[in-house]
């Protein structure tokens, strides 16, 4: 692993200085997990929009019970406090899939709900968690983006699967300029979803890998397969299934498998 630049707060945040998003920035050397430093941060309804970043996490998480892991340095480990977005859960996780895609460029694609991958290799993720609290709405945005990872630096289990913008480049992506593109990105495509939502499904179409292909997904622990027809901002990714009529499903309950 290449590890070539430090997350620099002020250096982040500079040419954001007038947006909502990444409008205070933090960065810690090491942490549990942002996202449950975000959770503690959004209880003051002053922290919307400040983004914390983490060198390393000692307990990083991702979707689905799974764990995050990132050697120290190699990745964007973030989480945004959201503090009563407008946005429901699943217009919020597509936004956010539609701006991950657009900071990681290069041809990224969405993989639903909002894994972003490089050459059919997963590269970031996204873990979205609202946390209760009885005087305002609190949204914990996580995002993780593997950058200076070589192949050795996954597990085993992931070296099929799981790749870096490091690797997928060629370069050593710098991560600064990588992580106020993103804060850029989330916010802009936040403030459209806002007034637009079909702008962000219009995206979605134009980054996603299942959109027109079969698809198989768990739901609540059934077995569903069918064509993908598209994503409704409400109610997630619609399937026209191989038994027969149009379904939705939302990306809380589901997650696609293999068939
Ligand atoms: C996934 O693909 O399963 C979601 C991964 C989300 C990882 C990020 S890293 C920053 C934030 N803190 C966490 O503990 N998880 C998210």
């Amino acid at each position: 692993m290449i590890r070539t630049e430090s997350l620099d707060p002020d250096k982040i945040r500079e040419g954001l200085s007038t947006r909502h998003i990444g409008s205070q920035v933090v960065v810690f050397d090491s942490t549990s997990s942002t996202n449950d430093r975000a959770a503690e941060y959004g209880r003051n309804p002053d922290n919307h929009g400040l983004a914390l970043f983490a060198e390393q996490q000692e307990a990083g998480r991702g979707r689905a019970g799974h764990r995050w892991l990132s050697p120290p340095g190699a990745g964007i480990l973030c989480s945004i406090v959201l503090i009563d977005s407008p946005l429901r859960s699943e217009l919020l996780s597509l936004t956010a899939a539609v701006a991950l895609a657009e900071a990681i460029g290069g041809g990224a694609r969405i993989k639903w709900p909002n894994d972003v991958l490089l050459n059919g290799k997963k590269v970031s993720g996204i873990l979205l968690d609202a946390p209760v609290c009885d005087t305002h709405r609190i949204h914990c945005l996580g995002i993780g983006i593997n950058c200076h990872q070589g192949r050795d630096d996954f597990p085993e289990s992931l070296r099929d699967s799981a790749t870096s913008l490091d690797i997928e480049t060629g370069l050593s992506v710098d991560r600064v300029m990588l992580a106020r593109r993103l804060l850029a990105s989330i916010d802009r495509w936040l403030a459209t979803a806002a007034r637009n939502e079909g702008a962000v499904v219009q995206a979605w179409r134009q980054s996603s890998l299942q959109l027109a292909h079969r698809v198989s997904l768990c739901y609540n622990g059934e077995h569903f397969t069918g064509n993908c027809i598209g994503v409704d901002p409400e109610r997630g990714l619609i399937l026209h299934l191989d038994r027969g009529g149009v379904r939705m499903f939302d990306a809380a309950h589901s997650s696609i498998v293999k068939e």
